[in-house]
């Protein structure tokens, strides 16, 4: 079948995930178009896609999970049997149930998941964990995943259904949040940055020093973006993910899967 284009679709906070898919996007030929789905202050309209098309879905694992503000998001996605591959990227600890929820989510979309990948990444709570990933090593192995899941997704026959496997338990683990919520520190500026490039809306446009901490989803995006370093953990919080996540300072492999044909 010819493919007509290449939708990339992701939620990245701090970016991790959007280099990810930009390297996906060099190796692949062929139309592409990417829709940012991370900030709140966005103008979202729904996207169909023919049978004909192709979808990369990617997002950051939250708690083992997808983040539920994307998942809120992915409600605007109506496929028509379309394939689609996706691409989780987590801080090494684990992606535990987060492909199987994607895959579902997808399913339910009329969207058929062909291939899945769990990327390690560089962890944005607690930098001392997988300092550096994605590597060059990791930009290899995913531009040869790439590949594969493209090749794949050529080879496949309508009306033919195809059901990936990927590891995950259908009951999924609860979603738990860290108590990690930014706060401004007296140089803030007021320039309003972090508060229109937040996924959750939880920093007030008016007074951006705020933070709604109810809706405040611990993305880390707002430390990330500010231009005078104003966004800050306490020392405490940085301190308090460091001990939870020190066990996790071993190296772990990426891992991919692709359906059978
Ligand atoms: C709220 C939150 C929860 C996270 N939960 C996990 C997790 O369960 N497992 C894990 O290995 N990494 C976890 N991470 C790390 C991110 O998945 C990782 O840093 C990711 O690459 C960030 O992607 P982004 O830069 O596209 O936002 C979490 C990060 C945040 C902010």
């Amino acid at each position: 079948m010819i493919h007509k284009k290449i939708y990339f679709v992701y939620f990245s906070p701090t970016g991790t995930t959007k280099k990810v898919l930009n390297t996906m996007m060099k190796v692949i030929n062929g139309e592409s178009v990417a829709h940012d789905f991370t900030p709140f202050h966005a103008k979202y309209e729904t996207i169909r896609f023919e049978q004909q098309d192709i979808l990369v879905i990617g997002f950051p694992v939250y708690s083992g999970r997808v983040p539920a503000t994307f998942t809120e998001r992915i409600a605007l996605l109506e496929g028509n049997n379309t394939p689609a591959i996706i691409v989780a990227t987590y801080g090494n600890r684990d992606y535990d149930d987060a492909l199987i929820e994607m895959k579902s989510l997808l399913t339910g979309r009329e969207i058929m998941p062909i291939a899945a990948a769990a990327f390690v990444t560089e962890h944005n709570m607690c930098p001392k964990i997988a300092t550096g990933r994605p590597d060059n090593n990791d930009l290899q192995e995913i531009a040869l995943f790439t590949s594969r899941a493209f090749e794949q997704i050529k080879s496949i026959e309508y009306p033919k259904y195809y059901d990936l496997h990927v590891k995950g338990d259908s009951n999924y683990r609860d979603y738990l949040l860290m108590p990690m919520q930014p706060h401004s520190a007296e140089n803030c500026n007021h320039c309003g940055i972090c508060a229109n490039l937040c996924p959750a809306g939880a920093i007030p446009l008016e007074s951006p020093q705020q933070t709604d901490n109810e809706r405040c989803i611990r993305c880390m995006r707002c430390i990330r973006v500010c231009p005078v370093q104003a966004r800050k953990l306490t020392e405490q919080q940085k301190l308090g993910a460091e001990k939870h996540l020190s066990k996790y300072m071993i190296y772990r492999h990426n891992e991919t899967f692709l359906c059978n044909k």
